[in-house]
């Protein structure tokens, strides 16, 4: 009998009795004592009509099973919450922790000695790891892969940047609604996940570096026959687990979280990666510190060339070698002895990964992209707890400027003013958001990256100062500042900044300043009083009363260690 049918026994005081009955149920499945009498691998499929991210996924679990099955294991898959960015209302960041609670306490619940974790689509990828590291059994995370580039009118286009480009273009009226649409057709080519480095390739990458995936699990488009051979060794990769029961706390180190900044930070990845890789951490009792990853970022620059900071796609990415090009490359700035899910160091594997080789998608260290790494982290009084910017996708020009706020108090005043000719507001201004924080929206939603008045974005500006305290898409670009902390809702600074009031931000000093009085904020906070945000029932309530600000990871604060 596998270990793995007797994991977490209720016995009720007769735990022979209880094995007798599980063994009874299982074997109406039609499994003999043989198949039962090996290490048992879930899998935890995440399969979904309204996830087309994971639209693989049957693919990806044959080959998992075969894999298994082909290093002597018995596969178990067993379906958890399933989340795309477009279908999770309020928004996918409000179900990221429902997700991990789930993933969590399946694996916990359910005989296995190892868990294969099949996610995505940017929330589930982070919610299984978070799940995995506070379940603490062996896990491997498998990756469903990016989807393909299409073609509009012989321009090649992927999502979502090119979303954003092309709607963008639509309201300044440059292309007409007959062209918007068959550009819709076009931008989401095959099944898979986002195409340019937004949050799901992201954390593909950083999932690799974490060393929770086979090497070289990052890149594969998901409709590959490289997609799937990664599949079957995963499968066969988490048998090993289950023997050498690796848990993911000797995996997923301070170390290993480094790595996993380095990468982000050289991949221009996505800001939504800090939050979710301190929510992980914070699963396994380390706290990652925003002037740590500030230090990081000025030691370490972006090399990988993807939309949204340079110009390839995912797909070219796994041409130019993948992971392990640009790992060779940071070799000097790793913890090269952190160990990975195949029982080696990051550095054996590097080392058996072989030669590099020409190609012009992962830069070398002396002819970056841009100097630093992707994102820099923002302090001042309009954000004592840490702000972050997208450096390496905004406009230069603008990373030094002082302007004068035009506040939106919320998203429907947003929705109701910012296209209206009326609105003053000029190209120098800096447009400011409340009320889309973690509490605030609720959830966090993506809507940081607030859009350019209708009537400066026909007259052709493109960039402005945004300031909030949500996140935006992976996919987006701009001189967009993020993550304020604390929040507005819950009566942070950003709370009190009025149109008119000016601001100052520069990234060269990392700071972010709203230039009114320490004494005329206290006034302000006194006359008009923030009160939180709270629900009457359900998890909405439970969301509420327990969520964390955007520098520990937008997790609960009951599952952080
Ligand atoms: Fe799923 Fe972009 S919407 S990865
Ligand atoms: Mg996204």
């Amino acid at each position: 009998m596998s270990d793995g049918l007797k994991k977490g026994l209720t016995s009720y005081g007769d735990s022979g009795f209880s094995l007798f009955l599980r063994k009874a149920f299982i074997k109406g499945a039609g499994y003999s004592d043989d198949a039962l009498d090996r290490p048992i691998i879930g899998i935890a499929n995440t399969a979904s009509s309204y996830n087309p991210c994971h639209g693989n996924a049957p693919q990806l679990l044959e080959a998992v099973r075969r894999g298994v099955m082909l290093a002597g294991g018995l596969p178990m898959d067993f379906p958890s919450i399933s989340i795309h960015e477009s279908f999770s209302a309020p928004t996918s960041m409000y179900l990221r922790n429902l997700m991990s609670i789930d993933t969590e306490e399946m694996i916990r619940a359910q005989p296995m000695d190892a868990v294969v974790l099949i996610g995505g689509c940017d929330k589930t990828v982070p919610a299984q790891l978070m799940g995995a590291a506070s379940a603490n059994v062996p896990a491997i995370e498998l990756v469903t892969g990016s989807m393909l580039t299409g073609s509009h009118r012989g321009e090649r286009v992927g999502a979502c940047t090119d979303c954003r480009r092309f709607w963008a273009k639509y309201r300044a009226e440059e292309i007409d609604a007959a062209e918007i649409s068959g550009v819709n057709q076009q931008l989401v080519a095959s099944v898979g996940t986002c195409s340019v480095m937004g949050t799901a390739s992201t954390m593909a990458c950083v999932t690799e570096a974490l060393g929770m995936s086979v090497p070289g699990a990052a890149s594969p488009p998901a409709v590959t026959a490289d997609r799937i051979r990664v599949a079957e060794r995963t499968g066969a990769v988490a048998v090993q687990l289950a023997k050498s029961k690796l848990t993911p706390d000797k995996i997923m180190t301070a170390n290993a979280f480094e790595n996993a900044l380095r990468v982000l930070l050289a991949i221009g990845g996505s800001t939504n990666g800090v939050i979710h890789l301190t929510a992980i951490a914070g699963r396994l009792g380390i706290d990652l510190d925003l002037a740590r990853l500030d230090a990081l970022g000025r030691e370490t620059p972006v090399l990988v060339d993807l939309k949204p900071s340079g110009l390839h796609y995912m797909e070219d990415f796994h041409a130019a070698g993948g992971m392990a090009t640009l790992l060779r490359e940071l070799k000097p700035l790793l913890h090269l002895d952190a160990m990975t899910v195949t029982g080696r160091t990051l550095g054996e594997e590097l080392e058996a990964s072989g030669e590099g080789f020409k190609q012009d998608v992962v830069r070398s260290r002396d002819k970056p992209i841009f100097a630093q790494g992707g994102i820099a982290v923002l302090r001042g009084n309009l954000a004592p707890g840490g702000a972050i910017i997208k450096q390496s996708a905004a406009d230069a020009k603008l990373m030094e400027h002082e302007g004068r706020a035009v506040v939106f108090e919320n998203l429907e005043d947003l929705a109701k003013r910012i296209d209206d000719d009326a609105l003053d507001v000029k190209a120098e201004d800096i447009l400011v958001l409340k009320n889309i924080g973690p509490r605030g929206a609720p959830g966090m939603p993506e809507a940081g990256y607030l859009p350019i008045p209708r009537k400066l974005a026909r007259a052709g500006v493109k960039d402005m100062v945004r300031i909030s305290d949500g996140r935006m898409s992976g996919t987006a670009a701009g001189t967009i500042v993020l993550h304020v902390t604390p929040e507005s809702a819950i009566g942070g600074p950003l709370a009190y900044v009025k149109s008119g009031d000016r601001i100052r931000l520069s990234v060269k000093s990392r700071s972010i300043e709203l230039l009114v009085s320490a004494e005329e904020l206290a006034a302000r906070a006194k006359a008009n009083p923030v009160t939180a945000p709270v629900a009457p029932r359900g998890y909405r309530k439970l969301f509420l009363q327990s969520v964390t600000q955007a520098d520990k990871g937008v997790d609960f604060d009951f599952l952080r260690k």
